[in-house]
């Protein structure tokens, strides 16, 4: 008999136009009708939804989730001579957002379970020039905001939280957004809630964090012919169109990447060379990212390749640590507090499978008999 091969993509971006196209062109038709196409009524409408999706004040529109992070440390007073703690598990992007303020990273363990950062290793790391908290909720999942919050109070910290890949993702008990100073989003294709190009925001309860980043991404202008120095990075309404109309499945997608995050569970539970994704109780992940890890680091690659050949476009997230890389710290300050035996592990033995809410059963399926095909025969 035939073995069947099929291919299974990583992305779903085409398959989530066609279901809700009209939905799509709708907006965009709207905008461009409109004739205004930057700092425009679809860039507010958004806004509105943005802020209201979050229950927060506040939701400014910005170019992709790099500027969201470093525009909101401007706005936070953070510089040259702070220290600014966070992972090196993570995209680079959120520690080069804070070496773009000229500060110091101070990079801490991830939780041994979650992969999101310690609390526990936040606390020893410390120092009187600490000003700055970056817990970033990695592939879909909360980090522990409330143990983060207690922290922040105790030593008079400020808190981001770099929520590029968890939107409409929940703590036990606590939302995004509620226990920082503020949260930033990207709006990147890939993301869970993804434009056509790039695209970021910022949600914040904090009215001054609204007015600098408001001026900030806008030549540092509040009103016409009046600048100061500032940035060009708004988010165009033709995103904000799409972005709107994507918001509003956002709840469904998420409720779908977590019935196929359970279908990968159930089904690679017997495996004997890999460790599943953790949920921590209570939480709400919304598996931006399915990351199985290999029990050893030397079998990562095996699988990546098993998969890959097998016609499935597995991937890794991230695989070369922050700290890892050539050229780190790239003339910039950075500090590496303790041993962080959590995050090399990490990334060191990451595995990413296809995860998107346009995924068949079919290609869940497939991915998890090829899975347990390469852990029966891993030595
Ligand atoms: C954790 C994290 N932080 C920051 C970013 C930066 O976002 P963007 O690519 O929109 O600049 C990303 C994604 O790309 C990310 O995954």
């Amino acid at each position: 008999m035939l073995e069947t091969k099929l291919t299974v993509p990583f992305y779903g971006h085409v398959r989530q136009y066609h279901n809700i196209q009209s939905e799509i062109d709708t907006n965009m038709k709207r905008v461009l009708e409109s004739g205004q196409y930057v700092l425009g009524p679809m860039l507010t409408r958004f806004e509105q939804e943005l802020a209201y999706f979050h229950g927060t004040k506040y939701a400014i529109g910005v170019g992709n989730g790099t500027d969201a992070l470093w525009l909101t440390f401007q706005a936070l007073g953070i510089g040259p001579g702070d220290e600014c703690i966070t992972t090196t598990n993570t995209f680079f992007a959120t520690a080069e957002a804070i070496w773009f303020t000229g500060a110091t990273v101070v990079f801490v363990d991830s939780d041994a379970r979650t992969n999101c950062i310690d609390p526990a290793s936040i606390e020893a790391a410390i120092t009187p020039r600490t000003k700055l908290l970056v817990p970033v909720h990695l592939y879909g999942q909360c980090a522990d905001m409330k143990s983060i919050r207690k922290i922040a109070d105790k030593h008079k910290l400020r808190v981001v939280e770099d929520n590029a890949q968890a939107i409409c993702g929940r703590g036990d008990g606590f939302k995004i957004g509620e226990l920082s100073d503020a949260a930033t989003i990207s709006f990147i294709i890939q993301k869970n809630l993804g434009t056509f190009g790039d695209g970021g925001a910022i949600v914040t309860n904090d009215q001054e964090v609204d007015r600098i980043v408001r001026k900030l991404r806008n030549h540092g202008s509040e009103k016409r012919s009046c600048h100061s120095m500032g940035y060009n990075s708004r988010l165009d309404d033709l995103h904000a169109a799409v972005l709107s109309a994507k918001l509003k499945h956002i709840a469904e997608w998420s409720e779908q990447r977590r019935t196929w995050a359970a279908r990968y569970s159930k089904g690679l539970a017997g495996g004997k060379n890999i460790t599943l994704p953790f949920e921590a109780p209570g939480f709400y992940h919304v598996y931006h990212l399915y990351v199985i890890e290999t029990k050893q680091a030397k079998h990562r690659d095996s699988l990546l390749q098993f998969l890959n050949n097998a016609g499935i476009d597995a991937k890794c997230h991230y695989p070369i640590a922050i700290h890892q890389q050539d050229g780190y710290p790239w003339g910039h300050q950075a500090r590496i507090a303790g041993s962080i035996p959590n995050s090399e592990r990490n990334a060191a033995c990451c595995v990413s499978l296809p995860m998107f809410p346009e995924l068949t059963a079919e290609e869940v399926d497939y991915t998890i008999e090829k899975v347990l095909a390469w852990d029966g025969s891993a030595r």
